[in-house]
């Protein structure tokens, strides 16, 4: 089962900047940056989105996979370093049969960034 990564590419650049120097939000950079890392990643996808809801917090990103439980993370400069780590929780997020990856496992940039944690939905048992 895929891991996806949802990225808001709406998010600010900095607190009160919507754009970095290139013309870009902060979220589109992270959503380009974040691409790049998880091209060719076996088991790991990336979509954008526009908005996550976590604005004060930009920039944001989800973490989902059917089955799995949800994590939302935020917080996350929009540079290279935060895609890598990104992409390396999503693929031991990937590897993870119910997406619970051990602490001592996470990638240092992930560390301070979680915001919330949905638990997947029951089976349908029909
Ligand atoms: S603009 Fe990114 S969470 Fe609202």
């Amino acid at each position: 089962m895929t891991a996806t990564l949802t990225v808001c590419e709406t998010c600010n650049f900095a607190p009160e900047t919507k754009r970095g120097p290139d013309g870009q939000t902060g979220g589109e950079m992270l959503c380009g940056l974040v691409e790049q890392v998880a091209d060719g990643v076996s088991g790991v996808a990336t979509r954008r989105h526009a908005c996550l809801m976590g604005c004060d917090h930009h920039c944001n990103v989800g973490l989902s996979a059917p089955g799995k439980i949800t994590y939302v993370m935020g917080s996350f400069a929009p540079e290279a370093a935060s895609a890598a780590a990104l992409v390396a929780f999503a693929e031991l997020y990937d590897a993870s049969e119910t997406g619970q990856v051990p602490y001592k496992q996470w990638p240092q940039g992930v560390k301070g960034h979680f915001v919330s944690r949905v638990p997947p939905l029951p089976a349908d048992e029909t």
